[in-house]
């Protein structure tokens, strides 16, 4: 049998920097985009204290059900079942204008990776789902395997696993479904093996890439951070603070592009020699580079290796 839900252990990354760069006071209001399995919600829910209040975001049912038990004792947290793209609805919906600090976590929880029938690792044989949400999401990833075009396999591989093998895999893809169905991710991962040369230097395992691509597809990862960054941008109040942990260049970039174009005073193309824009800043950026764990805490725990936190204060 496998690990059920009460024996999975998330160690929740870059702690005590999260809360440097949120920087809350006790009263505060919080938002924490990505609960997870609560980690940094408690350490935020210490700042704040009993008069502060903290929205906590999760899309996974079985994360939230387990975060609700972590956090049992605190008896100011709004725990809320959906997408972090609807923050700025959610928060209208509870009357909420101005928070103090928002924290997004994104990606997966150890809980994804562990537990059995979520499809997310190639290390197990499973059925390939990688739905955060069994609830809010339909596609699951043999839909995207089974039904997408050779083109649109080979662009979602390329562009969201930056894989270079990337139709080479599509087409593999399209010889075996034409016989049966792809149902499991070991299925996947042997087919992988076979038509990706194994570099005697690579470190990941071949299929790696296109898991991340298509864990990215059936969630829509990147499109709910380009829609969540405005909103949180806008629900911070004065002196708030916005801090994102991303774990891939993908998502890195996204946010970096999103902060700079904020605390820009100006946006008017090159060649206009006078400002005509009137754009305001509304942030001021507190990370010039994405700032990553230590030595110390990658050796202590290796899924923080690729975590880069970077954070903004509103103006
Ligand atoms: C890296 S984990 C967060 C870990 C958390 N900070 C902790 O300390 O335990 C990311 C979590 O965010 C959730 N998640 C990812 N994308 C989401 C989204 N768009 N909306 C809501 N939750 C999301 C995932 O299900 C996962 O539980």
């Amino acid at each position: 049998m496998g690990l059920t839900q009460d024996k999975i252990h998330h160690i929740s990354v870059l702690r005590q920097l999260v809360q440097k760069y949120l920087n809350l006071s006790k009263s505060d209001i919080a938002v924490d985009c990505t609960l997870g399995l609560g980690g940094h919600s408690q350490d935020i829910l210490e700042k704040i204290g009993p008069k502060g209040l903290l929205i906590a975001f999760e899309q996974d049912e079985q994360n939230l059900k387990t975060s609700k038990n972590n956090l049992t004792n605190y008896k100011n947290v709004v725990f809320i079942h959906q997408n972090f793209e609807f923050l700025a609805n959610e928060l209208k919906k509870r009357k909420i204008k101005q928070v103090n600090g928002i924290l997004l976590d994104l990606g997966l929880c150890s809980s994804h990776f562990e537990l059995e029938n979520r499809g997310f690792s190639f290390q197990k044989n499973d059925s390939l789902d990688m739905r955060f949400s069994k609830e809010l999401t339909c596609k699951t990833a043999a839909d995207i395997i089974n039904k997408y075009s050779v083109q649109e396999l080979t662009d979602i591989f390329r562009e969201y696993g930056e894989e270079k093998f990337a139709y080479r895999i599509a087409c593999a893809i399209n010889i075996n479904r034409k016989i049966a169905p792809i149902q499991t991710t070991g299925e996947l991962a042997k087919l992988i093996e076979e038509v990706v040369p194994r570099s005697r230097h690579e470190r990941i395992h071949p299929a790696t890439k296109v898991f991340q691509a298509l864990r990215i597809e059936v969630n829509q990862e990147l499109e709910t951070l380009k829609n969540v960054l405005p909103q949180a941008t806008a629900a911070l109040a004065p002196q708030g603070r916005l801090v994102i942990i991303s774990y891939h260049s993908l998502e890195d970039r996204i946010v970096k592009h999103f902060l700079k174009f904020q605390a820009r005073a100006c946006i008017c193309p090159p060649h206009i020699l006078i400002c005509n824009c009137e754009h305001e800043p509304t942030l001021t950026i507190l990370t010039k580079k994405p700032v990553r764990p230590s030595k110390a805490e990658i050796h202590a725990n290796p899924r923080s290796r690729s975590a880069l936190l970077r954070a903004a204060e509103k103006l």
